[in-house]
């Protein structure tokens, strides 16, 4: 959590910096600040609250703003609640060291009494406060310079870490270090200007050359120099090639919507496009996925396939589920990464495991990942961010390429998951014999379709701005899908509480009478999922139920349907299509519905209260 920007050279740092901070707002932003140096004094900034917050400060003091080195900081709280002291910059008792930090010191208790009885005295409750005052420690008693300070310090902590640091002694470097959270580091002509940051969105629009750092490694970044790069615990010199980055400035920003989450809503159609472009290839009759190809026989020969993942990944991964073990006949397991990790799950060398990660650097599905590995099972990746943390750590993985995703509410990253799952299913039922070419040729040419299905789909705007207007006041909802609609339920359900705080349930449609039935009178809305492939007289049944006990109705049906409408209270069509693509379809209606009861509540929609972006601590 938190995000990191940061400049040095020759423009002034501020605006790089503060705008920077903005586009990192969705890895935390319960309070922020900046550091600006101007060759002769540092001036902090600080504050609880958003960096609109803080630049109401830096507003009134133009001091405040000048500088050619910064480094910024918003915060999502881990040690010491936020306020205008917990948040970082955070300087050594010196006053010369700056840090800016992105992760938990584990250890910081017992390196915080050490350095107390050293005669350090601390401002805030936080870990990385102990952490610069370290590094100025070790400068001191080493008598060495801030990089190799840096790294001594580093040798000496448990937890994880991405951290810019600045020298008021040295004003033309800054040195970075990462340990489980990202480091890009963005690199201007002729080395004479250089950027940090925890992805390359901050710097997009200076430059196109980026270096990430991996773990256990630091970078001293000197104006006028080749970064170098170094390992923490040996020191030892690393080589790391210049990517080229792909991003544009158009695809991080609202680009004429209000909010992000709409934006990404209506991305959808074009990143499936985009998922499924070069691997789904109907012409020739295949689906061409390296990932897949070139590990094929560990994939068609699996005992097993474990899925683990968090929040709308791991309801991406449970539709996985469905489509795996009904296309390959493979038994599936669909896990939290956070349970997996902690509860010594059987493993062998003969499951393979798929992790997926829109942001991929969740700290629990990487720790999952990495027990896996250690067992002998393959990885899989499906990660949205390319050259993310899970992406490199697993064996072999695909993209989903939906473009970065902002909103902290996950809409195009579900959807495009979902797409590389059936992928990955469709040319395994291929390539394993469970399908014959007639079916796998027809589902082809019917997940070719999805992206226009979307795109009509999206014309229901206005009727479903209409449902959100009857059921905003709700105080709880009840969302019931079945097969492979169950997890389009929980989706739902996360979606609505994530944004608008209502609380929401989301449950397999027939578990319904060992429960939560109880809840239901004429103040419970429930968003039934109800197409005409999926159990449908079934659902149909518990619609019934549903209105016996005055429960409000709002299904979600497929087109032409004419019995659903005559029970329910509103109906919202989605156009026809094969019943395991319906959660690319099914899904689009909540998410309209959350994002406009979450506006009409006045609610945060891309930035809801105590979220991040990615969840890069336990
Ligand atoms: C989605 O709306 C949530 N913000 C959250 O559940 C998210 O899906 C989860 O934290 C996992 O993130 P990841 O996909 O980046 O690993």
């Amino acid at each position: 959590m938190c995000g990191i920007a940061g400049y040095i050279g020759y423009r002034e740092a501020y605006p790089i910096v503060i705008n920077g901070l903005k586009r990192l707002e969705y890895r935390g932003y319960d309070s922020s600040g900046v550091m600006l140096y101007d060759g002769k004094e540092i001036q902090l900034s600080k504050t609880k609250g958003k960096v609109s917050d803080l630049e109401v400060i830096t507003n009134k003091e133009e001091e405040r703003k000048k500088g050619r080195i910064g480094i910024g900081h918003t915060r999502w709280a881990t040690h010491g609640v936020p306020n205008d002291i917990n948040s970082h910059p955070h300087v050594s008792q010196s006053g010369d060291l700056v840090i800016v930090h992105n992760g938990i010191i584990e250890n910081y208790d017992s390196l915080k009494k050490e350095l107390i009885s050293r005669g350090y005295v601390f401002q805030s409750d936080t870990d990385t406060e102990v952490l610069i005052n370290l590094i100025e420690e070790v400068k001191k008693t080493e008598k060495c310079k801030l990089g190799k300070a840096v790294q001594l310090a580093l040798t000496s902590v448990i937890g994880a870490y991405a951290i810019a640091v600045f020298d008021k002694t040295k004003p033309n470097e800054l040195v970075v270090a990462r340990l489980g959270s990202p480091i890009a580091i963005g690199i201007g002509k002729e080395n004479k200007e250089f950027f940090v940051a925890s992805d390359a969105s901050p710097f997009i629009e200076y430059t196109k050359e980026a270096i990430y750092i991996e773990d256990e490694e630091m970078a001293i970044i000197k104006l006028g120099k080749k970064i170098q790069v170094r390992k923490i615990q040996n020191d030892a010199l690393v080589n790391h090639n210049v990517l080229e980055l792909q991003m544009s400035l158009e695809q991080i920003e609202k680009g004429g919507y209000d909010h992000f989450m709409i934006k990404e809503i209506h991305e959808q159609p074009k990143a499936i496009i985009d998922t499924y472009r070069g691997r789904m290839l109907p012409d020739q009759g295949m689906i061409k996925m390296s990932g897949i190809d070139d590990h094929l026989s560990k994939f068609l020969h699996a005992d097993r396939i474990i899925i683990i993942a968090c929040g709308t990944s791991w309801h991406a991964g449970l539709v996985g589920e469905y489509l795996l073990e009904e296309f390959v006949r493979i038994p599936v397991e669909v896990e939290y990464a956070s349970e997996f990790r902690y509860r010594n799950p059987v493993i062998t060398s003969k499951d393979i495991v798929i992790a997926i990660s829109q942001s991929g650097e969740t700290a629990d599905t990487l720790a999952a990942i990495k027990l896996a590995k250690s067992k002998g099972a393959f990885v899989f990746g499906v990660c949205n961010v390319v050259g993310s943390s899970i992406a490199r750590e697993t064996h072999a993985g695909a993209y989903t390429h939906a473009g970065p995703e902002i909103g902290v509410a996950s809409t195009k990253a579900f959807t495009t998951q979902i797409t590389v799952l059936s992928l990955i299913a469709l040319k395994l039922a291929k390539e394993k014999g469970t399908f014959s070419e007639s079916r796998f040729q027809n589902y082809l040419r019917t997940l070719e379709l999805i992206p226009n299905q979307i795109e009509q789909l999206l014309n229901i705007d206005a009727t479903v701005k209409e449902i959100a207007a009857v059921y905003k006041d709700a105080k709880n909802c009840l969302y019931l899908g079945r097969g492979f609609n169950f997890p389009v339920a929980l989706e739902g359900a996360l979606k609505l509480k994530e944004i608008s705080y209502i609380h929401a349930e989301g449950y397999p449609a027939a578990e319904m009478k060992h429960g939560p039935i109880a809840l239901i009178d004429e103040n419970m809305p429930i968003f039934v999922i109800a197409t005409s492939k999926g159990h449908y007289e079934k659902v149909v049944s518990n619609i019934q139920e549903i209105k016996s006990r005055s429960g409000k109705i709002i299904a979600i049906v497929t087109e032409g349907d004419t019995q659903v409408k005559e029970i329910a209270d509103h109906v919202i069509e989605i156009p026809e299509t094969e019943e395991a693509f319906t959660p690319l379809l099914t899904t689009i209606p909540f998410q309209l519905l959350s994002y406009h009861i979450a506006v009409m509540l006045d609610k945060n929609v891309d930035q809801p209260r105590n979220l991040a972006k990615s969840v890069t601590v336990e």
